[in-house]
């Protein structure tokens, strides 16, 4: 049995996160003998940058300083470099200052760990979208029936990828983006109808009592046999849909000005035409490529409609392979998930050497 208790830390965009988690490996297994989360912290900026509706990177990584320091010292106690046997830390894809916050952290406790010892403990540089992928591996039910190959729908604020997930630590991305992520494209989506920000949550709760066929939105890229996909057009059609109703003033909807009803139809088609993209794109996917499990994971796969609809296309359409969903409380950007990346690296003898390390802002999978 090898046994490491993982010490992570994120802090690539706007929540800065730690988390303490045990792993255990069985040698002779694939799976792990046991996972326990020991310790888990998210502090959210949302509030901040709500007010500019957007993340502002430099008031993102000010920000995550004193978050950091207060929530590092928190979940390591009074005997902070006997709490933990490896540090996993964020080194991107994210801002750039913002990683720096959680890296630099990382390689202080590092060097501080080494003093009067023979070696300093080991620093892994996690892949933030990797994280993500690992975030449905942190339920136990998922653990049990999780068998490569799988099929990955990853749908963040800034990402949106169908990756073929052969082993841990082994990945192809199949198809993806060509312009704005899923995330960003509700977002934009909420901005123009004046929602706030982050736009996903507000679009999802207020289309939960909408008719999602109300309005005919385009579905770029669906018939293309590629698996990428294209969610710039939304914003124009949805912008041209408002001006339709002459609801607009200076491009952004008055939401006053709109009955709660057609805002809810309006929300439910947004996401409605989002879903049915992420939804064929995988599933074409996976008949492309067989595979024995479905995973959602990234902060949309929050989204009520596309949980409950993949898992219903899963069914249909492809029988006997599983769904794993990351669970609620990992979808978006956390620190478990990033010690579970962690925790594969180490299982796979991946070292890193904590001095060199600097942030990766544009790293990508596979
Ligand atoms: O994974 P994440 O926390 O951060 C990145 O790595 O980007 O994802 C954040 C994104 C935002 O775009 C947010 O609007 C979206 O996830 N999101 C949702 C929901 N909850 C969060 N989108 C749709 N429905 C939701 N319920
Ligand atoms: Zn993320």
């Amino acid at each position: 049995m090898e046994a490491q208790r993982i010490f992570a830390i994120e802090t690539s965009c706007d929540e800065t996160s730690v988390a303490l988690l045990d792993v255990q490996w069985d040698r002779r297994l694939v799976l792990p003998a046991s996972v326990r989360l020991v310790k888990h912290a998210v502090s959210s900026q949302i509030a901040i940058h709500a007010k500019y509706g957007g993340v502002v990177p430099e008031v993102a990584a000010r920000s995550h300083v004193p978050e950091a320091v207060s929530l590092i010292t928190k979940a390591l106690g009074k005997h902070p470099l006997d709490a933990f046997d490896a540090i996993a830390v964020t080194k991107g894809p994210g801002l750039a200052t913002a990683l720096r916050v959680g890296i630099q952290s990382a390689q202080t406790l590092a060097w501080l760990s080494g003093l009067g010892r023979k070696s300093d403990k080991p620093v892994i540089g996690v892949n933030h979208l990797e994280g993500h992928l690992a975030s449905a591996w942190l339920l136990p039910e998922n653990r049990r029936r999780w068998k490569f190959p799988i099929l990955a729908l990853l749908v963040s604020g800034g990402h949106t990828e169908v990756v073929l997930m052969r082993d841990y630590c082994d990945y192809e991305i199949l198809g993806t983006t060509r312009d704005d992520a899923a995330g960003e494209a509700f977002d934009k989506s909420a901005k123009l109808l004046g929602l706030g920000y982050p736009g996903g949550p507000m679009i999802s709760k207020l289309g939960a009592s909408g008719d999602p066929k109300a309005f005919d939105l385009p579905r770029p890229m669906l018939h293309d046999a590629s698996l990428d996909m294209s969610f710039s057009g939304l914003k124009t059609a949805i912008r041209l849909t408002a001006d339709g109703l002459r609801l607009t003033a200076a491009h952004t909807v008055r939401p006053s000005a709109i009955s709660r009803k057609l805002l809810a139809d309006l929300c439910a088609s947004i996401e409605q035409a989002i879903v049915d993209v992420l939804i064929v794109k995988t599933i074409r996917a996976a008949k492309k490529h067989p595979v024995k499990a479905i995973a959602l994971v990234g902060g949309v796969s929050a989204n009520k409609r596309l949980r409950d609809q993949l898992s219903d296309a899963v069914k249909k359409d492809l029988p006997g392979v599983q769904m794993l969903k990351a669970p609620l409380k990992f979808s978006t950007d956390n620190a478990a998930m990033i010690a579970a990346a962690g925790a594969w690296r180490i299982h796979h003898g991946d070292t890193h050497d904590w001095r060199g390390m600097d942030a990766e802002p544009e790293l990508d999978l596979g």
